[in-house]
């Protein structure tokens, strides 16, 4: 699954990053039938309820009352109680009646909600044309897609829940007037850090069309229109194939959270993802590069959260991914000095702080 960088002059850091414990994992393997079986179906519940508007309900109000819920949002009644008491027979919620309360473990839902709405929503699919990927009968991007906009949403609710407090603190360091985030997504993260500092603006790349539209309702939501423009654009022909932003030599700090890997996926222009980047952000004095890298495998029998499915759904799709080390090596072979490495709220996540030599 990890596809080889050169591991000829891997960097000796010399110096250990401390992995946070719930790295470990709480789900205990082997996971028996009856856990596993369970685990399908209450993921689709939880991002049914995400869907329904549940989470942003009990962020607000400590209880829901199942008629006037359902009148209000047109939902088909009978279907909302069976998700409801799917739910409490998961242990999330408990139903009395009409009346719906959240149980203590809606807390580490609502903080993992990203997750979900990542696996379930953006990657349904590719999971369920596994056989079909690894017999070679559909392929991914052709017959099998994933949907781009629940993608770019569960990274963006993963950032707000868990990692958003560690990138402001390394970009209260930083100065900067003009800020690239690559892969962006929906735009969420270049907001919030251009509407933190004033006078700043913010470039947001993103291939994707149907994530480029939302970005747009994000740019407005936070009256960013004269500071924050998204672009629709394949970042790789940034790189490689001249296609020139205007403003991209006028940027600061460029940024990427969870979209490196894409980057390097052709063997040929690998070792060139770096120095491209360096040349397309000229100015740039300081790279953010966040990604998920590959769980190491150890003694442990358990199980975070997300690793799993990023593995699998990356194999499925014909995506490398990589280990922390191999990023590192990355990143000092073209060029780039490692001032930190930051575990990044997510299992096996890193934000690497680099500078421009
Ligand atoms: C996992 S999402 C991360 C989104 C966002 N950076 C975040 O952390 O919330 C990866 C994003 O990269 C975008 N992407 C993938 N390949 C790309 C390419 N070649 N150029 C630009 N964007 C790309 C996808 O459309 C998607 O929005």
């Amino acid at each position: 699954m990890t596809a080889p960088l050169s591991r000829d002059s891997l960097q000796d850091l010399g110096e250990s990053v401390f992995l946070p414990a719930e790295w470990q994992g709480a789900a205990n393997t082997p996971l028996d039938a009856d856990t596993a079986f369970n685990g399908f179906i209450s993921t689709h519940v939880v991002f049914a309820l995400e869907q329904l508007g549940l989470f942003a309900w009990f962020d607000e109000a400590d209880r829901l009352d199942v008629p006037d819920y359902c009148w209000r949002r047109q939902l088909d009644e009978s279907v909302f109680r069976h998700l409801v008491s799917a739910a409490e027979a998961f242990g999330y919620l408990e139903v009395r009646d009409d009346r719906v309360t959240p149980r203590p473990a809606w807390g580490e839902l609502r903080r993992k909600i990203g997750f979900f709405t990542w696996g379930v929503g953006g990657y349904h699919d590719v999971f369920a044309n596994a056989a079909s990927i690894a017999r070679g009968e559909r392929a991914f991007g052709k017959d099998v897609l994933r949907d781009e906009g629940m993608v770019a949403l569960g990274s963006a609710q993963a950032d707000m829940a868990l990692m958003r407090n560690l990138l402001d603190e390394q970009i209260a360091a930083l100065d900067f007037a003009v800020i690239a985030d690559l892969g962006s997504g929906i735009s969420e993260r270049v907001c919030r850090l251009v509407k933190s500092r004033p006078g700043a603006r913010g470039l947001g790349l993103d291939i994707s069309a149907s994530a480029t539209a939302l970005a747009a309702g994000t740019v407005e939501r936070h009256e960013l229109a004269d500071r924050v423009q998204p672009i629709c654009a394949d970042v790789l022909d940034v790189l490689f194939r001249g296609r020139r932003i205007e403003g991209a030599d006028q940027v600061d700090v460029a940024m990427s959270f969870m979209f490196l890997h894409d980057l390097l996926v052709d063997p040929a222009t690998r070792s060139d993802v770096i120095p491209a980047l360096r040349k397309a952000f000229p100015r740039a004095h300081t790279f953010l590069l966040a990604d998920t890298t590959v769980r190491p495998r150890g003694e442990n029998d358990t199980l975070p959260v997300f690793s799993s499915g990023f593995e699998l759904a990356h194999a499925l799709m014909g995506v490398p991914v990589y280990t922390r080390e191999e990023y590192e090596n990355l990143f000092h072979e073209g060029g780039l000095h490692l001032r930190r490495t930051i575990p990044f709220g997510a299992p096996h996540t890193y934000l690497f702080v680099l500078e421009a030599q």
